[in-house]
Parts: C-alpha cells; sequence; structure tokens
C-alpha cells in the first residue's frame, strides 16, 4: 500500500512523535510512504516527499512537526480542494493519515466524502476541544507548560501580594484552562463556557483577600475575556495590586510530555493498523483510556466542558 501523512492547523507537542509512529508501523507492514510538506498546501502544490526509517529518527523528543503545518483557508474552496486530489491521484496515494486539530477534521471529512480515499484523522491540539478523544496528543504537554510558568509567577505574586491574571490558550473553548487552573490550584477560573460579570470576579478576589489571601490566581481562558482589560477593571476596585500575564504560544512549544508521546505512539499506529484494516474513513481517540477508532464522519457532536470539575475547583480554591 502507498500512504501519505500530513500535519495541519497549529502545532502541538507529540506531532513528531506521532509521525514517527505512523511512519514506523506502515514501514512494518512494507508500505510506502509519502510525507506532505506544509499540510493540505503542500498537497495542492504537490510537495510530497519518500520517508523510509531514517527520516523520523531522532524527533520523538521534539516539539513542532518536521513536516511543517500551517493553517489552509483554501481547502475550503472546492477548485483547492479539486487540484489537492488530483495531486493524491496521480501520485496514486492509496491511504492518508491526518493529523491535526479541529479545523483539520473537517477538512479530513471533506476528503473521505468527496473522494473515498480511505482516511485516518489523528487529533493533535493543545486544545483539546476536539469531540470523539478524551484527550488530544499535545494538550498533557501544554498543560504542564503553562503549569510551569504559573507556578513561577505564583513565586513572584506571593513576595509582592499581588493578584495575577494569566490567559492561557485554547481558542473559544475552556478545556486548556480548566485543566491548568485545576492543576495550578488558581482561586479563579474563567472560560468561555461559563459566563461571568467582572463585579462577580472582583467580589471573589475581595472575599479573598477578606479571609487573609494576599495573592490570589485567576486562569482566564482567551476565549473568556481581553485579560488586559480585565485586569484594569479588577483593579479599579481592588485595593491591592493587579497584574497579567499572557502566556501565548511557549504554550505549544517544548519536548513532549510522556503522556503527550505515548498518545502520539499509540494513535500513530492505530491509525495505520485502521489503514490496514480497510475500515475507510476513521477518526482515532481516546474513551475511558482505550485507543478507539471510530467512523470519521460519525463524530460530529461537540465536546462538552466537564461542569463537575470546574464546581469542584471552585470549592477547593475557596
Ligand atoms: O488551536 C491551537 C491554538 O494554539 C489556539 O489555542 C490558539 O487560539 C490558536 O491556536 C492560535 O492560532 P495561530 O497559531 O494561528 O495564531
Amino acid at each position: 500500500m502507498r500512504i501519505a501523512i500530513l500535519t495541519t492547523g497549529g502545532d502541538a507537542p507529540g506531532m513528531n512523535a506521532a509521525i514517527r509512529a505512523v511512519v514506523r508501523r506502515a514501514l512494518s507492514f512494507d508500505w510506502e510512504v509519502w510525507g506532505i510538506e506544509r499540510g493540505f498546501q503542500g498537497m495542492f502544490e504537490d510537495d510530497f516527499h519518500r520517508m523510509e526509517h531514517g527520516a523520523v529518527s531522532g524527533i520523538i523528543n521534539h516539539g513542532g512537526t518536521i513536516l511543517k503545518t500551517l493553517r489552509c483557508p483554501g481547502f475550503r474552496e472546492e477548485e483547492f480542494r479539486r487540484e489537492c486530489y488530483r495531486k493524491l491521484k496521480q501520485r496514486q496515494i492509496e491511504g492518508l493519515v491526518v493529523i491535526g486539530g479541529d479545523g483539520s477534521l473537517s477538512a479530513g471529512r471533506a476528503i473521505s466524502l468527496e473522494t473515498g480515499i480511505p482516511i485516518s484523522f489523528v487529533p493533535a491540539s493543545i486544545d483539546n476541544d476536539i469531540a470523539g478523544t478524551d484527550e488530544t496528543i499535545g494538550f498533557d504537554t501544554a498543560i504542564n507548560t503553562a503549569l510551569d510558568a504559573i507556578d513561577k509567577i505564583r513565586d513572584t505574586a506571593t513576595s509582592h501580594e499581588r493578584v495575577f491574571l494569566i490567559e492561557v490558550m485554547g481558542r473559544e473553548k475552556g478545556f486548556l484552562a480548566l485543566a491548568v487552573g485545576l492543576a495550578a490550584g488558581a482561586e479563579i477560573i474563567l472560560v468561555p463556557e461559563i459566563p461571568f460579570r467582572t463585579e462577580e470576579v472582583l467580589a471573589q478576589f475581595l472575599e479573598g483577600r477578606k479571609k487573609g489571601k494576599r495573592s490570589m490566581i485567576a486562569v482566564v481562558a482567551e476565549g473568556a475575556a481581553e485579560v488586559s482589560t480585565l485586569a484594569k477593571e479588577i483593579q479599579a476596585g481592588y485595593p491591592g495590586e493587579v497584574r497579567y500575564s499572557i502566556l501565548g504560544y511557549v504554550q505549544r512549544g517544548g519536548a513532549p510530555s510522556a503522556r503527550s508521546r505515548r498518545l502520539a505512539f499509540l494513535f500513530g499506529a492505530r491509525a495505520v493498523e485502521a489503514l490496514a484494516e480497510g475500515k475507510g474513513a476513521v477518526f482515532v481517540g481516546l474513551e475511558a483510556n482505550k485507543v478507539v477508532a471510530r467512523n470519521l464522519l460519525d463524530t460530529c457532536e461537540k465536546k462538552e466542558l466537564d461542569q463537575e470539575s470546574f464546581r469542584l475547583a471552585h470549592i477547593l480554591a475557596a
């Protein structure tokens, strides 16, 4: 069999480990593997290259993706997609592995519906916002990266007796913020899924201060509020000093954690096995600690934030 592999959307730590798993598992079946550079743009531009064993040596511990990635709005256009499909056909690609986030998932579905080419989708995103899997590749690493930064900020927050608002990524979702906030023991966690008013946040800080807390941390999902404005508004009613910090792109980089690598390894291998089994279009995910390969076209539901953890975080941080 001749398969192609690409990474697309925002990079996530563990993508390289997933590429390695896909390539090595496919080679174990004596298949031909072709890497596509820069996601769907590379497919459009016919940027394919053969991948042998050595192509994935020494990458398991590296963040980012050796295949490069980009967000490809062109793929929404029919003519662009048709050109991509022509390239797959010309190169006689019989199976495709797409490693990416939420946006890439719709691209994967389109390819399957419009070409019938067998495809395995491997979810990788620091946002963990993809339904059909309890966890995405890279999520755990991003939690740890954010946590490491917040622990450091806590030192200065404690020394200066300051309140800190810390913005984490997650696009319009609060999965990363909730996980980071829980692990950091943040006093407040703000996510887009749960509406709040600035006065309520201020009241919580004032309440904490009344109880004797001098330094406090709020983890704010990027989609929940404009953190600089929020900090200014809180400062207007808070007697101590308020600061904010935006963690930004550091959350996307760095060596993948053991957990992200393990997931990459399991997902990557399963993605290839599903192609070998002739399953057609599959979504590889983690369900109750088991790796599953579901029908790609059946995974259209929305992922819900765990409201119970959110409630508990609030109780524990009191
Ligand atoms: O989807 C991953 C993510 O890092 C989001 O958390 C963030 O909103 C977005 O990507 C940033 O996108 P870009 O890399 O295009 O600036």
